[in-house]
């Protein structure tokens, strides 16, 4: 492996301003054109007739090819110096790409921003140096190009920066410098050979090869991958610190849950070590046995990650289809996913002016602020501080296509009466043995999971108790229906997620529930042919009732009236249980958020 360090940078700039012959440039200076693609090059200049060799066939090219599918993929290109690899994220410059140009930047140390010396900035230039300044790149190197066509003069390339300092005033850079550059002639790409003798700086490739890499935040930030079992009782997970660093012995804290324990042994590819960093793949073997799994984080329990329910964020909308508020998407980040909606959008900016524009809805490569609420606790940093577990992606819940790409500005404390709000009463109707208590069960743990308190109202459980006085009639079972409503209403205004799993057969029965229970509500439809319920018959009851030992038994000798518009229906004869608990988790998780699917 070449030892060398890599080196993140990313392009950007209009689409005349020569980028794809700059790239060419530094690419076959720094010698990084491998011999074939030289060669066919060069073929295909000659063919073009033209006397030099056309370094933007080489990009453009490729592009071509690139650009065929649809794709938020950016080229990467590699090219290596004396004193380091660079991954060089080559994006394009039109205003269709702005999303590709907030993928590529999101990671790199350096952005080199192409601006045309004889045209001067123009929107295109601002946005993206725009877009740099937000994802906080830590060096903006803006190489004023074609320096050939003005002369080479001193005046225009000052008034160009001059220009260009103007028109990004407000706009924070950690590190913004200005390069004199001629791609066409090779005059600073690698050095300069004495057409601007007014200008001392060193070249692009000078200046990147002498920029630091940015300091690695110190906190420990391990998002997990996956979980292996190195050994009996052991459990191992795998993954790459993102930041930081963790010795063998030190306490960890694993979120979104909490836990603390600490890490018994580390394990690298080569074998047993002391210590991983960033970037080391690794197995982290934890003292305790906890229910760890993919999307955890470990941190340390002195610095540890917020976990969200909420975060305020600036996101690139990169799909065709517009951002629709409220409605569910999957929030990614890192390893970690959570079910969310965009709750807000507090601005768009304008692509032309840079300005704060209000707007209800976000088409492609809309850059904008937004509130996201979230369905299932997630860990996030604000991005200034941890660029990975501070980004994030929205996916579409149908598709899993990927709708934007976010970093977090803010991430607000869980607010108290947030909680109470998001109370809910999820009333699961179905017949005996339809398969109501297991669903409940299931569903319960994966909402206690998300960080919801439940609690679980069974018919067989009330009956047993609270509704000890009641029968099977039709005004019995309505009594229990209504008192079981009652309990659910009083716990679902205190913001307790409460899972009713009653028969209750009829729909008048029901319709009194739901009024008692009111905004609340949200019904469940367990359904199951008869025969396979009858066929599981878990209890005997069914065998009896036919036997005619049980009166009124719903199905057999007392009608069940179907929902006819549930808020959700599960076929349990077609669906395997854990599958049918984590739609009906979800739906539950989405309606408390308010989303409209
Ligand atoms: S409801 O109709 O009043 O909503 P509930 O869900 O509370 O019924 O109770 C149903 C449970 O009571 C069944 O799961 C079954 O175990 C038991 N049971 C006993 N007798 C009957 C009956 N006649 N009809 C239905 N369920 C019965």
């Amino acid at each position: 492996m070449d030892p060398r360090p890599l080196f993140r940078v990313a392009t950007a700039g209009s689409v005349d301003d020569g980028k794809s012959t700059f790239i060419g440039r530094l690419l076959a200076e720094s010698n990084a054109i491998f011999e074939d693609h030289w060669e066919a090059l060069v073929r295909a200049s000659r063919a073009t007739g033209e006397e030099q060799t056309n370094l933007a066939l080489l990009t453009d090219g490729l592009r071509a090819e690139r650009e065929q599918k649809i794709t938020i993929d950016v080229a990467y290109r590699t090219f290596a110096t004396a004193r380091r690899r660079y991954l060089l994220a080559d994006t394009p410059g039109h205003a269709r790409y702005t999303r590709n140009m907030f993928t590529g930047a999101s990671t790199a140390e350096a952005v080199i921003l192409l601006l045309d010396a004889e045209r001067g900035p123009t929107r295109q230039t601002y946005l993206h140096a725009f877009i740099a300044s937000l994802l906080a790149v830590p060096h903006v190197l803006v190489a004023v190009n074609k320096m050939d066509l003005v002369g080479y003069s001193r005046e225009v390339f000052e008034a160009r920066a001059e220009e260009f300092r103007a028109g990004v005033h407000g706009m924070e850079f950690g590190d913004l410098r200005f390069l004199p550059v001629s791609a066409v002639e090779g005059e600073g790409i690698v050095s300069y050979r004495g057409t601007m003798p007014w200008f001392h700086g060193p070249s692009v490739l000078q200046t990147l090869d002498d920029l630091e890499p940015a300091a690695k935040p110190f906190f420990f930030r391990f998002p997990v991958q996956g979980v292996v079992r190195p050994g009996p009782g052991l459990r191992g997970l795998m993954g790459e610190a993102c930041s930081g660093a963790i010795r063998v012995g030190e306490a960890v804290q694993v979120l979104p849950t909490g836990e603390t324990t600490s890490v018994v042994e580390i394990l690298s590819p080569d074998g047993p070590v002391e210590s991983c960093a960033v970037g080391d793949p690794a197995i982290v073997v934890l003292a305790d046995d906890l229910d760890v799994g993919r999307g955890a984080i470990l941190v340390r329990p002195k610095n540890p990650a917020t976990v969200a329910h909420s975060a305020e964020a600036m996101v690139v909308w990169m799909s065709e289809d517009p951002a629709r508020l409220r409605a569910p998407y999957r929030l990614l980040s890192g390893t970690a996913s959570a079910l969310g909606n965009i709750d807000e959008i507090a601005y768009r900016v304008a692509p032309d002016t840079l300005h704060r524009e209000a707007t209800e809805s976000l088409e492609l490569n809309d850059v904008s602020k937004v509130r996201l609420r979230l369905a299932d606790p997630l860990c996030l940093d604000v991005y200034r501080s941890d660029r990975t577990t501070g980004s994030f992606e929205l996916l579409s819940v149908e598709s899993g296509e990927v709708m934007a790409a976010g970093v977090v500005l803010r991430v607000p404390a869980l607010e108290p009466e947030a909680r109470s709000e998001r109370g809910l009463c999820v009333w699961m109707t179905g017949l005996s043995g339809a398969g109501k208590s297991t669903l409940s069960d299931l569903t319960t743990a994966r909402l206690r999971a998300a960080g919801l308190p439940v609690v679980q109202l069974d018919g067989d459980a009330l009956r047993a108790g609270l509704n000890r006085d009641l029968g099977f009639s039709e005004s019995d079972r309505t009594e229990n229906i209504r008192r079981t409503a009652e309990v659910a209403r009083l716990l679902a205004s205190q913001g307790v997620v409460v899972i009713c799993s009653l028969i209750s057969p009829m729909r008048s029965q029901r319709e009194l529930a739901a009024e008692i229970v009111g905004e609340a509500w949200f019904e469940v439809f367990v359904d199951c042919p008869i025969d396979v319920a009858e066929a599981r018959d878990v209890k005997g009851l069914y065998a009896r009732a036919r036997r005619g030992e049980i009166p009124e038994f719903t199905g057999v000798s007392a009608p069940y009236e179907a929902p006819m518009s549930p808020d959700v229906r599960l076929d349990t004869s077609a669906t395997e249980p854990q599958a049918a608990a984590r739609t009906l988790a979800d739906a539950v998780k989405l309606r408390i958020l308010g989303a409209q699917p």
